[in-house]
């Protein structure tokens, strides 16, 4: 794993963004993995600006969403369609039929999982995965305990996420869902690279643990220990309780030219 420590966490945005605007110059018709949550709304908003301002097209790009509620309309203002169509995809070329996001409505959610995996086989798998990460490790909405296996099922929320995310539902538990559809961890493992954000204090215990403990599934982004092309960009609260900090910096600062973002 690369540990990329920045002062805020708009700096580390703005390199995430950097570094999903060169796989989509490099190759325009890239598979991106996307992510909701607040944490990826500074990269989107550099990636909109990159998008108007220099001319980053994402008329050839396909996106997989990594999550959604289940039960929520897409047009529900809490729904991840919800969000991110009002975070990114209304603001960039992005053509609908070229983004995939798991359907919270679907009668049949096991068939909506086959479906989804399917699509991503189809599309020739995911290029760039971009991850936040919950406060207890989950990636995606793969709660402590997932399998490190696990492809797109259901997945029960637990009352930390739902603590966590409820603000999205006017501070209202009863209107919150209790299940998600969600890419499973084996699926992410698949990801040709994965990019993980992690801001702010809250994040701290599950980063170190994640980065710096042993892999388990009650913290599963520590499985990301095993991906073969790992960014992990924080700001320094995130990186609060990292043991090798300055190990970290000191890579970071002496990258060959090459290597540089
Ligand atoms: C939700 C999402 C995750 C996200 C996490 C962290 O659980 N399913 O993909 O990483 O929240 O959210 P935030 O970025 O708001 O801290």
């Amino acid at each position: 794993m690369e540990i990329i420590i920045q002062p805020t966490a708009n700096a580390a945005s703005v390199i995430a963004a950097r570094l999903i605007a060169r796989q989509v110059r490099e190759k325009p018709d890239s598979v991106l993995g996307l992510a909701t949550g607040s944490t990826p709304i500074a990269t989107y908003q550099e990636l909109i600006r990159l998008h108007r301002e220099e001319g980053l097209d994402f008329s050839r790009v396909t996106t997989f969403n990594l999550d959604e509620y289940v039960g929520l309309q897409a047009e529900h203002p809490a729904s991840y369609h919800a969000f991110m169509d009002l975070q990114l995809f209304s603001h960039i070329n992005i053509p609908r039929e070229r983004i995939h996001i798991p359907d919270g409505m679907a009668a049949d959610v096991p068939a909506e999982c086959a479906r989804f995996e399917a699509a991503i086989r189809a599309a020739g798998g995911i290029d760039l995965q971009l991850l936040g990460i919950g406060s207890d490790g989950h990636i995606g909405f793969n709660e402590p305990s997932s399998s490190l296996a696990s492809r797109t099922r259901i997945k029960t929320l637990t009352e930390r996420t739902r603590a966590d995310n409820v603000y999205n539902f006017g501070g209202d538990f009863a209107k919150m869902p209790l299940h998600c559809i969600t890419m499973g961890v084996g699926t992410i493992m698949e990801t040709r690279a994965v990019l993980l954000l992690a801001f702010g204090a809250g994040k701290a215990q599950a980063v170190a643990e994640a980065v710096e403990g042993p892999i388990t599934a009650m913290n599963p982004a520590s499985i990301l220990q095993m991906h073969p092309v790992a960014k992990c960009l924080m700001d320094e609260p995130a990186a609060a309780r990292l043991k090798k900090c300055e190990y970290y910096r000191w890579v970071f600062d002496n990258k060959p030219q090459w290597q540089r973002v």
